[in-house]
């Protein structure tokens, strides 16, 4: 399955599959997103408020591999959301399927071709300090990257200046004026909202006692298995990035570092759990985005 559509060696291929995309989309509807949303694992449903919604299986698009993943549809919706034009992935690509880096960020890579200039990405994420609950939301302010870092990253390769700078500066990844929108909004509707640092893992295994002691200790507040190659190559191509994790699994019920067990079940639960809160958070940062 993977590696089919992107050559290493060859990054011209990367920006000649997101064209090719990004035309057969622009076929199915010709308005230009401004907003590019990545749903993540159970928090699909805000799709399903998009107004004068075009739906296009992913599965229909040139070169968008089929999703794996239980939870995970597999479906762009095109419409509006508070009257901005958006482009919803209802499903993404993780690298714990088997997909590489730049297959990861290719979906994303032709949204900004239609026109995307901002970036909103959720996802699932283990929350690693004890006071927090399941179901709490974070917005990342920053992030630690373990693939990313360790030479699992889309921008490998030779680079294609069509889509950004060789060595991209990731300092104010998480656009400081859109986290700001964020907490006033989450503050006006009463929804609890914090900021932290997410760390990425590969997965698809959950962390040992020992990794998750390690991630708390170099200052994650939150691990995951996604989003961060989606913003790297968001902020390569100059996109403006919000970021929320809902936490649907406290790792250490208490302080003493006993790690609870994940479950995936359980996961997707809680995430669904926190969809309406988290629905309503984007519509009101969507409601005020300003123009970049
Ligand atoms: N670890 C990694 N990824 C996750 C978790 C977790 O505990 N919960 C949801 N996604």
């Amino acid at each position: 399955m993977a590696g089919d559509t992107t050559a290493r060696d060859d990054t011209t291929a990367d920006h000649t599959v997101a064209s090719e995309a990004a035309e057969f989309i622009r076929g199915r509807d010709a308005r230009p997103p401004r907003v590019a949303l990545i749903l993540g694992t159970g928090l699909g449903g805000l799709a399903e408020r998009i107004e004068s919604p075009v739906i296009v299986d992913y599965a229909d698009i040139p070169h968008f591999p089929p999703t794996t993943v239980a939870g995970h549809a597999g479906r762009l919706v095109l419409g509006t959301l508070e009257g901005m034009p958006v482009a919803a992935m209802r499903g993404r690509f993780h690298l714990y399927e088997g997909y590489t880096p730049a297959q990861v960020v290719h979906p994303l890579r032709a949204l900004r071709l239609l026109g995307a200039d901002t970036l909103i990405v959720t996802n699932a994420a283990g929350g690693l300090d004890a006071a927090q609950h399941a179901g709490d939301l974070l917005a990342i302010a920053d992030h630690i990257g373990l693939p990313t870092m360790a030479g699992r990253n889309p921008l490998l390769g030779p680079n294609d200046e069509r889509f950004g700078p060789r060595f991209p500066a990731m300092t104010a990844a998480y656009d400081p004026a859109l986290r700001a929108l964020a907490h006033q909004v989450a503050a006006e509707r009463g929804i609890p909202l914090r900021g932290g640092v997410y760390a990425m893992v590969s997965g698809p295994n959950y962390e040992t006692p020992a990794e998750l002691r390690f991630l708390k200790a170099v200052g994650a507040h939150a691990v995951g298995m996604s989003t961060v190659p989606e913003v790297i190559a968001a902020r390569h191509m100059g996109m403006r990035v919000l970021a929320i994790s809902c936490l649907t699994n406290v790792v250490f019920s208490d302080d003493a570092g006993t790690p609870a067990e994940p479950d995936h079940a359980e996961v997707v639960a809680a995430a669904e759990a926190a969809g309406a809160r988290l629905g309503e958070l984007i519509a009101g940062v969507l409601r005020r985005l300003p123009t970049p």
